[in-house]
């Protein structure tokens, strides 16, 4: 007999370059309202989420100064905060970083995003070509984990020069907050295997993912290390299959063919990206082939740069597929689903209790163990009913 699984870590995402209900479409919509931000923040909290992802991209809101926000009004959620190195020194992040995690009480994760866009970069000052922005990264956390870990830190490399850098306010977390990577050039798992704690794909088929998840083993393994592995992947999870495709079709219900070849149009031209070429050669922009292995739908990397991939299903479903990739080496789950507010609370309801996740997890006591049902009692609201009936 197998041993149950152990439960996976379930993060959230934070919408930071707008929300909506329709890709493609300015039909209800919803801006990156740093109040909105918060709502979903506050119930990724509530639900049982453990964290939330902050992407990083001039199209979003800055990352670490959202987080800061973010922080204030969320108890036990951690931020997994995008860091791109190249953007500023690695002693300006490191005091960034050291003071976030000390103010979140030491819920600060880290992502490190090299980028994937030569023109995006350029206009950060950052002019490297796109392996170099590798080695340009392995010197920055260099410098920059030196400084979190022993709170000095000196470099005269070819990119970074940083004398006698030092720190003064250690992280809360020791020896310092985890990094998560994604990437997927051969440069990237190279990179991966050197210096990362979790590597992080997104959602391709099993066996693509098994491919990568192999190499950054390898990588890790030739420098006698070990890195834990996660996956991005959006959510449509309803009650039965059917009612979870039709809020597939739904989504997509008012994008034009015009809107995706735009779109395409600028994934090939402004991308160097590996790992987005390999998001984009899962469908190729056809929206007739969207269902690229068993319940896992590119409908959303039609228009979305990044992950483009939803699981889509009844929470039996889902949690089945999910176990696939767990049985591959995933433990973390960076999820996400259009809007982001009611999304979360979907995938804590339904697809939660098929993980054994908790949820939520700061349940306060409801009754003096009276069984409650919603609807039909005082105001509408919960009967109270003998135990038992
Ligand atoms: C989970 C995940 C999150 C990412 N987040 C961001 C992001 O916030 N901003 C961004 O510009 N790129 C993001 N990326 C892209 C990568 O950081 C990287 O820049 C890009 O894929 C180029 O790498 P490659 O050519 O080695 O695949 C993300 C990638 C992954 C897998």
């Amino acid at each position: 007999m197998t041993s149950a699984p152990k439960p996976l870590d379930f993060l959230w995402f934070i919408p930071s370059s707008g929300d909506g209900r329709y890709l493609g479409s300015d039909d209800q919509s919803r801006p990156a309202d740093p109040a909105y931000l918060k709502e979903i923040a506050v119930a990724a909290d509530r639900l049982g989420y453990s964290g939330v992802l902050i992407p990083v991209g001039v199209a979003c809101e800055e990352s670490f100064v959202l987080a800061g926000h973010l922080a204030a009004y969320t108890e036990k959620l951690k931020f997994l905060v995008a860091i791109r190195p190249g953007t500023a020194s690695p002693a300006y992040y490191a005091r960034l970083a050291a003071t976030l995690d000390r103010v979140s009480n030491g819920r600060l994760l880290l992502n490190i995003v090299v980028g994937g866009s030569a023109q995006e970069l350029a206009g950060d000052g950052v002019f490297l070509p796109h392996d170099e922005r590798y080695d340009h990264a392995q010197e920055f956390f260099q410098v920059f984990n030196d400084l979190l870990e022993k709170g000095h830190g000196h470099l005269d490399g070819k990119y970074i020069k940083a004398h006698d850098a030092r720190l003064g306010f250690p992280p809360v977390q020791a020896p310092r907050p985890p990094l998560y990577f994604g990437g997927s050039s051969d440069a990237a798992i190279d990179f991966a295997g050197g210096l990362v704690d979790t590597y992080l794909t997104w959602g391709e088929p099993p066996a693509q993912v098994a491919e990568k998840v192999a190499a950054v083993r390898k990588a890790a393994a030739a420098r006698g290390r070990s890195v834990n592995f996660g996956i991005r992947l959006h959510f449509i999870v309803r009650e039965t299959d059917e009612a979870a495709w039709a809020a597939a079709d739904e989504l997509i219900s008012k994008l034009s063919d015009e809107a995706i070849e735009a779109a395409q149009d600028v994934f090939r031209k402004q991308s160097d990206s590996v790992g987005q070429a390999r998001m984009v050669a899962l469908h190729n922009g056809r929206r007739d082939r969207l269902e690229v292995s068993p319940n896992l739908w590119a409908g959303i990397g039609l228009v979305r740069s990044g992950a483009g991939t939803a699981l889509v299903g009844s929470p039996k479903t889902v949690a089945a597929r999910l176990r696939e990739y767990q049985a591959l080496g995933i433990d973390t789950v960076v999820a996400s689903g259009y809007p982001h507010l009611e999304e979360a609370y979907r995938v804590s309801e339904l697809l939660f209790p098929e993980l054994g996740l908790e949820s939520p997890r700061h349940q306060i006591r409801h009754s003096f163990g009276e069984r409650q049902v919603f609807g039909g009692g005082g105001h509408g609201g919960n009967v109270k009913l003998a135990s038992g009936s």
